[in-house]
């Protein structure tokens, strides 16, 4: 493992890939800034040791002319300089003059922050595509490249493959060493007793991390979405609870071969998403729709959370959007928070729901990365770590 510790870094130019892909609200501003937070400590540590740092990310996906406008780094660039108490240049260019100037004008711990990697996408997707001319047109901006995007490492795009295969030193920074030494925790011998916990909507996103998981955990306890289309495959009345067809075969093949899942026994329903009122119910009718585990199924996860060694959660337990079906998610993260065991959380919605209830800090890790936390604890290699 290439630690940014290993660098030599005073006088040099030193890219960092981060990833700032943050979500906005309508009005363009930072709903949820911890991505941004978890970067500053490798940031910090290139101030100290006297580098120029040039920051990369990518911010949304960026498909058409009218994503320039709302898919802009400008707003991230600002929050960092308020964060880490610097001025922070922002150059709202991927490439040229402007760049270029911007970087050799720049003195020890100066920051320059490009505009966002996926604007390169509009001219057939030369970021995603890892397009080698862009690769080392990016990579002779600096000496040293550093990788610090652990949200984006199961890409292989220009810029961190790409710029890593065309520098002569590549490194790792403190988020993605932080994230792999605490998911290994999962990965590697979790100490057991093991537990899963998966919601979330889908159970399609997470048919690889279950079949890798099964065998590793003592038992998976399924809520949110996802637990309706098990119960579906298990032939009970879902009413209008969202249902993923096309896992409904994995799902009942899964039912028959393991006893290590548990689904919910009690729901909290309403008429729709958008439901004003709620009520519990053991057993759902046609008009109802299951948005958040009951108080029974919330006593029976403890009853298998309580004496845990490892936990690993990934998806809320309920339709978290609406506050009325957030409660599941805030018990059970609110148990585990007291508890004295190792707790892992996917990034994505989970993260920020548990950073937003205030039990983040009580937490062993939270992930910043949705889809590559996934990806590793599904025990795939990602291509943004093996530079
Ligand atoms: C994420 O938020 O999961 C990462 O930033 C990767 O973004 P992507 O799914 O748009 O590639």
């Amino acid at each position: 493992m290439k630690s940014i510790e290993n660098a030599e870094l005073k006088n040099k130019k030193v890219i960092i890939r981060v990833d700032y892909n943050v979500p906005l609200n309508e009005n363009l501003e930072i709903t949820d800034d911890n991505r941004i937070k978890e970067s500053l400590k490798t940031i910090n540590y290139c101030i100290t040791h006297e580098a120029k740092i040039i920051l990369l990310s990518h911010l949304g996906k960026v498909k058409e002319e009218k994503d320039l406008k709302t898919k802009s780094l400008r707003v991230v660039a600002k929050r960092l300089s308020e964060l880490i108490k610097s001025p922070v240049t922002f150059i709202p260019k991927t490439r040229g003059i402007e760049v270029e100037n911007a970087i050799n004008n720049m003195k020890n711990g100066d920051i320059v922050m490009l505009e966002n990697t996926r604007f390169e996408d509009l001219d057939g997707k030369k970021e995603s595509g890892n397009n080698q001319e862009l690769a080392k047109y990016w990579a002779s901006l600096g000496d040293i490249f550093i990788n610090d995007a652990f949200g984006t490492a199961h890409r292989a795009h220009a810029s961190n493959v790409g710029i890593a295969s065309n520098i002569k030193e590549s490194y790792l920074g403190f988020l993605v060493l932080k994230e792999i030494e605490n998911l290994s925790k999962v990965t590697n011998n979790p100490k057991k007793p093991f537990i899963v916990i998966l919601g979330g909507a889908k159970v399609h996103d997470k048919i690889g991390t279950i079949e890798n998981l099964i065998k590793k955990a003592d038992y998976i306890l399924v809520g949110g979405a996802m637990a309706y289309t098990f119960l579906y495959a298990k032939g009970l009345n879902i009413g209008k609870s969202l249902i993923d067809e096309d896992s409904l075969l994995f799902c009942q093949n899964l039912l028959k071969t393991t006893d290590k899942l548990i689904l919910p026994i009690d729901h909290v329903v309403g008429e729709s998403v958008n439901s004003k009122t709620k009520c519990v119910k053991t057993q759902l009718e046609n008009n109802d729709m299951g948005l958040d585990i009951g108080p029974k199924t919330r006593e029976l996860f403890k009853s298998y959370l309580k004496n845990s060694k490892t936990i690993f959660w990934n998806g809320p337990l309920g339709y978290t959007e609406n506050k009325i079906f957030e409660e599941g998610t805030r018990e059970i993260a609110k148990f585990i928070s007291n508890l004295n065991t190792t707790s892992i959380v996917g990034g994505g919605d989970t993260a920020a729901v548990i950073i937003n209830m205030g039990y983040a800090k009580k937490f062993t890790h939270i992930s910043t990365g949705g889809g590559a936390s996934l990806e590793l604890i599904e025990g795939k290699e990602l291509p943004g770590i093996n530079i």
